[in-house]
């Protein structure tokens, strides 16, 4: 569905993304993980038509997007979450989800249409209708995945949905995402910190470091990935040891 080739970015000298390459196959979580500052959302901004690339192409569903803004990815069907949530702070969340309907609809939609599918999201990620101001932490992310959610994506960018939450709202932000490709068949691809709930729920894992593929595969190979361990140490040790672990079971 997505090949992301020799995928490069650089920025006055600094190569934050070199000579990235993946494919993610329709119907699959892909997990995309690395340490803090690897390249992880240069990537999804670089495919989400947020950044143009230096070099490197990305192909949707055989046609080149790379390059292209991001409405027009947008409308080729590629929704993505921001690491930071950025709503519309004096909307309400059902007029930000509205709007989001409206802009990834590629031929126009009614007020009703938009409102229609702006309700079925909010319900789908279990978000009440509220102002943006009362949601905390957990209910900013389901609000950043309802406005990508609304714009009707055959394609997920999910970038660190669980930044900021406990654990019971990790578990349940897990296996939300587990649902979105299950009961809507949306393909997703999963930016995380916390390789730990990711592992459980991700097909494959493609690993960054300092903007470089260094290692891929099943989670349970990943985790136990000697390069792998060796980025995370000092940073994330107690996160690999978590991963290995859950990969285990
Ligand atoms: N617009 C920019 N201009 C210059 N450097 C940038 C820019 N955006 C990102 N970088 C740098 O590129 C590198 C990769 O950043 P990126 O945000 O992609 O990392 P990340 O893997 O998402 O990290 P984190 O886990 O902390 O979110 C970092 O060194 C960052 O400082
Ligand atoms: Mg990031």
């Amino acid at each position: 569905m997505l090949v992301v080739d020799a995928l490069t970015k650089d920025f006055d000298g600094f190569l934050a993304v070199k000579n990235v390459s993946f494919e993610v196959a329709e119907g699959e979580i892909l997990g995309l993980i690395g340490p803090n500052g690897s390249g992880k959302s240069t990537t999804f901004n670089l495919i989400a038509g947020a950044l143009k690339p230096s070099a490197g192409s990305v192909r949707f569903r055989g046609e080149e997007i790379g390059g292209l803004p991001a409405y027009r990815v947008a409308h080729a069907g590629i929704g993505r979450t921001h690491q930071i949530a950025k709503p519309f702070r004096k909307l309400s969340v059902l007029d930000n989800v509205a709007l989001a309907a409206f802009y990834g609809a590629n031929q126009r939609i009614t007020r009703d249409e938009a409102y229609r599918r702006a309700k079925e999201t909010l319900e789908l990620v279990g978000l009440r209708a509220a102002r943006v101001e009362n949601l905390g932490a957990a209910g900013l992310k389901k609000l950043e995945l309802a406005r990508a959610l609304a714009t009707q994506p055959k394609l997920l960018l999910a970038d660190e949905s669980l930044g900021g939450l406990d654990h019971a709202e990790m578990e349940q932000a897990a296996e939300m995402l587990a649902a979105i490709r299950r009961e809507r068949g949306i393909t997703i691809v999963w930016v995380e910190h916390i390789m730990g709930v990711l592992m459980r729920v991700v097909d494959r894992c493609v690993v960054l470091d300092h903007g470089e593929v260094i290692a891929r595969g099943k989670p349970a190979e990943v985790a136990r990935d000697p390069t792998v361990i060796e980025v995370y140490l000092g940073t994330d040790a107690p996160e690999v040891q978590a991963a290995a672990h859950a990969a285990r079971r």
